[in-house]
């Protein structure tokens, strides 16, 4: 597995666990893995059935466009999450900041991840977290532009499906459900693992130069891009901009780029996972951490615990995570006190 906990300046506050390793691709033969490894049902709603009553639907009215100011930009769709507040405060409601823990959708429709991701309800009771998830837009029933189908359509449509936008649908999402439930001081942990992007996405910023090389047994097929770009062209009719995605995040000095920018990262990796090989598989930073296993698969560590038959060094890994998580959260909420205190000894000089 791959995820990962990081920290953006721009959601104050949060402490995030992303997932980082960008998969996809199952048009050009790659392997596609997703967090829930193919071992969810198609149909959405038969899943939705089966989750239980504790999860609760919700949609936000998403800004379609956060990077624009075209009138159209401000066109929005329906953005679903889910909540769970069993746990939240110890079953009493938002109450002493406690934690919210929020996975984030990936390349596929939300309904089969909420049954699949037990880190979140594995650990819930142990932080008293609000559980949050929520959907990647173009997938399950975040779907612009009205259906599938408009949406699919062209560029023109389809220009509004990227990373970047996705990452800023969750940062709303989130400051309007500290807002709404009054968790303005909650700490954020988010999960994740993998990422996909399949259709559009590896033809436009997903652009992975996985070939075939003569050293295996099939037959070689070495990556080209021009092939590649013409591909995309008749089959989306969106041109890739291949170095798009290291420009906008980073990403020819990972490590220099995340020892002087990130914070608070879990990465965690199973070496049994192909994808692990793009991984972070060293500390970087204090708070930006690698945790792997040598046996470990894609996105193992955060799919349901199992007491009877996970083997130790799987339990192991969760409980490193699980401690950082809780360390991290402590010292949150010391810095949090001594800001309070600061601000409280500043009003009564005022006084
Ligand atoms: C969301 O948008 C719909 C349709 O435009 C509207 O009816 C609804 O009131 C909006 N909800 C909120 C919370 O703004
Ligand atoms: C996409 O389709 C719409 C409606 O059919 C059209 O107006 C628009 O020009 C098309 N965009 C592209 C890039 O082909
Ligand atoms: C395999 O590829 C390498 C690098 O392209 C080349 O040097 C080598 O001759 C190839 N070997 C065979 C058996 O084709
Ligand atoms: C990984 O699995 C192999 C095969 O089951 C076993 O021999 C090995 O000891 C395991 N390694 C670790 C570090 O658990
Ligand atoms: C709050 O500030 C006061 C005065 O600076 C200090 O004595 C006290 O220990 C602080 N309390 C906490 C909890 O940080």
């Amino acid at each position: 597995m791959h995820s990962s906990i990081a920290s953006y300046q721009w959601l104050l506050h949060i402490f995030t666990v992303i997932s980082s390793l960008q998969v996809s691709a199952a048009r050009f033969n790659i392997p596609r893995l997703s967090p829930t490894r193919g071992t969810i049902l198609q149909n959405p709603e038969i899943l939705s059935a089966t989750i239980s009553k504790d999860f609760q639907t919700f949609y936000y009215n998403q800004t379609l466009d956060h990077f624009n100011y075209r009138p159209e930009s401000y066109s929005t769709f329906q953005q679903r999450y889910v909540i769970n507040f069993k746990y939240w405060g110890g079953g009493a409601g938002a109450d002493a900041n406690a934690p919210i823990f929020v996975y984030l959708g990936a390349e596929e429709p939300l309904d089969g991840d909420i049954s699949v991701i037990g880190f979140l309800t594995d650990n819930a009771a142990r932080f008293n977290a609000l559980l949050v998830y929520i959907e990647h837009r173009y997938y399950g029933k975040s779907i612009p532009f009205g259906s599938r189908k408009e949406a699919l359509k062209n560029a023109s449509t389809l220009g509004y499906f990227n990373s970047a936008q996705a990452i800023t649908d969750y940062a709303e999402i989130l400051l309007y459900i500290k807002e709404k439930y009054n968790a303005r001081h909650s700490p954020v942990i988010v999960i994740g693992g993998s990422y996909g992007g399949n259709q559009e996405q590896t033809c436009s910023e997903m652009v992975m130069p996985i070939g075939i090389d003569n050293t295996t047994m099939f037959p070689p097929d070495p990556f080209d891009l021009s092939n590649y770009i013409d591909d995309c062209k008749k089959l989306y009719g969106v041109s890739p901009r291949p170095h798009w995605v290291t420009t906008y995040y980073g990403g020819y000095d990972i490590k220099l780029i995340l020892q002087r920018f990130a914070s608070n990262i879990i990465f965690s990796n199973g070496l049994r996972d192909p994808y692990s090989s793009g991984g972070v598989l060293e500390d970087i930073s204090e708070s930006v951490v690698a945790i792997h296993t040598v046996n470990g698969s894609h996105c193992l560590d955060i799919l349901g615990a199992n007491q009877d038959s996970d083997p130790d060094w799987l339990v192991m890994q969760r409980k490193a995570e699980v401690e950082i998580i809780e360390g991290w959260i402590s010292k949150y909420y010391a810095d949090l006190k001594e800001s309070n205190n600061r601000s409280c000894t500043q009003n009564k000089r005022k006084d």
